[in-house]
């Protein structure tokens, strides 16, 4: 039976060496020392033993057991502490590395252009009105007198979608809204998106525009030639060259296309400008008396005029950017210049 008790307890005390978790530990003292244990089962045959024997086997088991408790005790503590330094390692912060910034927005030069814009016709009287980029072939061609069929609407590359509707080719259709609510005199810019399909380096599918409006008694071209070379001082600063030339519209007579000196080499001539000095930025005319038919206006009683322009082109020509689509990448380094 000594010889059965030191075989084990060279075991035992093996096995708590080699013990590397508390897990381990505690799985040993069940094994040994439980109910079932193997210590537990020699000492239930102590019984068996003589009454010589007894008392020195008893106490053989008992120094086991002390040792146990010890090794155990210390082999906890080392193990413990090898878990604490092993997380601690493993959740260690580097309290010198640089921490991470949170990016902060800025305003997209489109909206930008389009607050600078406002407020500039605002000075002018002109107020801020809105219409549905969904639109009805109605607003957005027929109303415009571009009748069924007419070659115009090719000029203007066209989403069609279900049952007579169709994504706006442009903020004209804003013109008919309003006149349609409200009663003469009227004075609008109408800015929003637009959609041509139309895509390559200086065309977008999704773009924006700016439509202003202006109807009333006694309104000329005079008015209209007066308000835009206001805006255009205004926009891209005093003294810069305009020019007139005669173009068409479907919804303005006479119309007109307007060009700038360009901003680049100031009417040299460049790259930007195809070497004409001039850069064209907006169309233009009278509202053509078919429009006031449309739309429930005397053409007899009030004339006014109308303009649109592409709000990219506005930011290009300002900001100096040469390539449209970074206008619509979002990328934060070109975006956080603005
Ligand atoms: N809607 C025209 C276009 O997108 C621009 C325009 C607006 C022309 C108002 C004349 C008057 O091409």
């Amino acid at each position: 039976m000594k010889e059965q008790l030191d075989a084990l307890a060279a075991t035992l005390f093996a096995a708590v060496e080699a013990a590397s978790s508390e897990k381990d530990l505690q799985e040993l003292k069940v094994r040994y020392l439980g109910k079932k244990g193997e210590l537990t089962a020699l000492m239930k045959c102590l019984g068996a033993l003589s009454a010589e024997e007894r008392p020195l086997v008893g106490q053989l088991i008992n120094t086991v057991k002390g040792r146990f408790e010890e090794e155990f005790t210390s082999r906890l503590a080392a193990v413990k502490g090898a878990e604490t330094r092993r997380r601690l390692a493993s959740e260690r912060i580097d309290v010198t590395l640089p921490g991470r910034r949170t990016a902060v927005g800025s305003r997209h030069p489109v909206t930008l252009v389009v607050e600078e814009l406002s407020e500039i016709f605002a000075g002018l009287g002109f107020q801020v009105a809105e219409g549905p980029e969904i639109e009805l072939d109605f607003y957005n061609f027929e109303a415009l007198n571009f009748p069924a069929d007419h070659p115009a609407r090719d000029m203007q590359d066209t989403f069609f979608l279900e049952g007579n509707r169709l994504l706006r080719t442009h903020t004209s259709p804003v013109q008919v809204r309003t006149m349609l609510k409200h009663a003469p005199p009227v004075r609008i810019i109408a800015p929003g998106t637009v959609y041509r399909c139309d895509s390559d380096a200086t065309h977008s599918p999704m773009f924006h525009q700016i439509e202003g409006l202006m109807v009333d008694k006694g309104i000329t071209f005079g008015d209209l030639k007066g308000i835009l070379t206001i805006f255009i001082n205004q926009y891209f600063g005093k003294g810069v060259g305009m020019r007139l030339r005669p173009s068409f519209f479907p919804f303005t007579e006479p119309s007109a296309e307007i060009d700038i000196a360009c901003v680049i080499c100031k009417g040299k001539g460049c790259r930007v400008c195809k070497n004409s000095g001039w850069l064209e930025i907006l169309g233009a005319g009278m509202v053509d008396p078919e429009v006031y038919r449309h739309v429930g206006y005397d053409p007899d009683a009030v004339t006014g005029f109308a303009f649109g322009m592409g709000i990219e082109r506005m930011a290009m020509l300002k900001y100096g950017i040469n390539d449209m689509r970074y206008l619509f990448e979002n990328d934060i380094r070109f975006l956080s210049q603005f």
